[in-house]
């Protein structure tokens, strides 16, 4: 006993999550209420990306609003309060301020510390290492990790290759300073970027580069732009070399990975990158076809939908706009039981 807490103590912390938390708009969008508006069909969104429905928030919800029920969600589940919230975001309320800090006053949360991390679809996974360094440092207590989008509002509602793929919703995880052998550790990470690629995937006008004006708005460069097949090989090439660097890092093989959650982007990708990896596609958790893509919310929106035992492995990857990816492993956390109430 004496051996192993010294064993403990002399181990670098690591951070842990304890909590998870989920919002979704109630407002189900199927193919068919898509094609009404659009030249598409259900029989061609399910069988190129696996998506049957998704939500969209209505034209009142922000993304700061899903953000806080999801954070209060997680909140609750864990039972305390937080000192630092990171939102997760490619879809901010306002481009200044960041939406954390509202968020926060929000949940009641004080003079708690608040930013926004943008690495677009990989957000979160980007988020989760800088949780887990502050309070690995000792700099935060406890953080609120959320990611949290209203993608539909900057897909272009007239442009039938982007529109049928997104969705809004949030998700959140409270992180706290523990163990490497706790049910719940995040880590080793892989992040990286490809800056040459902008272009492939990018609202170009909006910010300093490109304002918003009159041949912005003619050329719809105030929506997302995509070169959906680029987009799709370079997802499933850097999800894959990105699980293998992080389990490389851990001294793992797939074998150990019980559980896969990759960025629901697609079910055609997230089939692509599992076959690569060799991991069997059931245990691979896949809820794109109830929400498509919903950026920054996927990964933690993947995780309230896997039912695992505390301690079992699961690999974490993402991708998307930048281009930026990123992979993290995570024992699967022992999750305190819901409140009914
Ligand atoms: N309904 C019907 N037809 C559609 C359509 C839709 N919603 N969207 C596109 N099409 C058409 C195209 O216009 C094209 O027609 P054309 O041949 O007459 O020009 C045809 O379908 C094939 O388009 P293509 O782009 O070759 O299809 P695809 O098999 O590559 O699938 C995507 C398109 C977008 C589903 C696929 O490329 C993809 O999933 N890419 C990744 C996107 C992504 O995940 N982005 C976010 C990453 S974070």
């Amino acid at each position: 006993m004496a051996a192993a807490s010294t064993h403990r103590a002399s181990r670098p912390p690591v951070g842990v999550v304890e909590a998870l938390g989920t919002a979704v708009p109630p407002h189900v969008v199927t193919n068919d209420d898509l094609a009404q508006h659009l030249d598409t069909n259900d029989e061609w969104v399910r069988t190129r990306t696996g998506i049957a429905e998704r939500r969209f928030a209505d034209p009142d919800t922000s993304t700061g609003d899903l953000a806080v029920e999801a954070g209060a969600d997680a909140l609750k589940a864990a039972g305390g309060d937080v000192d630092t919230v990171i939102v997760a975001t490619t879809t901010p309320d306002r481009m200044l301020p960041g939406t954390a800090p509202e968020v926060a006053s929000r949940l009641g949360l004080g003079d708690a510390s608040a930013f926004d991390v943008n690495a677009a679809c990989a957000g979160f996974i980007y988020a989760l290492p800088v949780a887990s360094g502050l309070v690995a440092t000792g700099t935060a207590d406890r953080v609120l990790v959320i990611g949290a989008e209203v993608m539909s509002r900057i897909v272009d509602p007239d442009d039938r290759s982007t529109r049928v793929l997104f969705g809004d919703g949030a998700g959140a995880v409270v992180v706290r300073s523990g163990h490497a052998d706790e049910p719940g550790a995040v880590g080793p990470f892989d992040l990286g970027s490809d800056g040459d690629q902008t272009h492939l995937l990018e609202v170009p006008a909006g910010g300093t580069r490109q304002p918003i004006d009159d041949h912005a708005i003619e050329n719809r460069h105030h929506f997302l732009q995509m070169d959906g097949r680029e987009v799709y090989r370079q997802a499933v090439r850097r999800m894959v070399s990105s699980s293998r660097a992080v389990l490389a890092q851990a001294g793992l093989e797939v074998d150990d990975v019980d559980c896969l959650i990759a960025h629901q982007a697609n079910a055609r990708i997230l089939e692509a990158v599992a076959d690569r990896l060799e991991i069997p596609r059931d245990r691979c958790v896949s809820n794109v076809g109830r929400y498509g893509n919903t950026s920054a919310a996927s990964i933690p929106l993947a995780l309230a939908d896997a039912s695992l035992e505390p301690g079992q492995q699961v690999l974490l990857t993402s991708f998307g706009a930048g281009m930026a990816w990123g992979s993290s492993l995570m024992t699967w956390p022992d999750l305190p039981t819901p409140d009914p109430t």
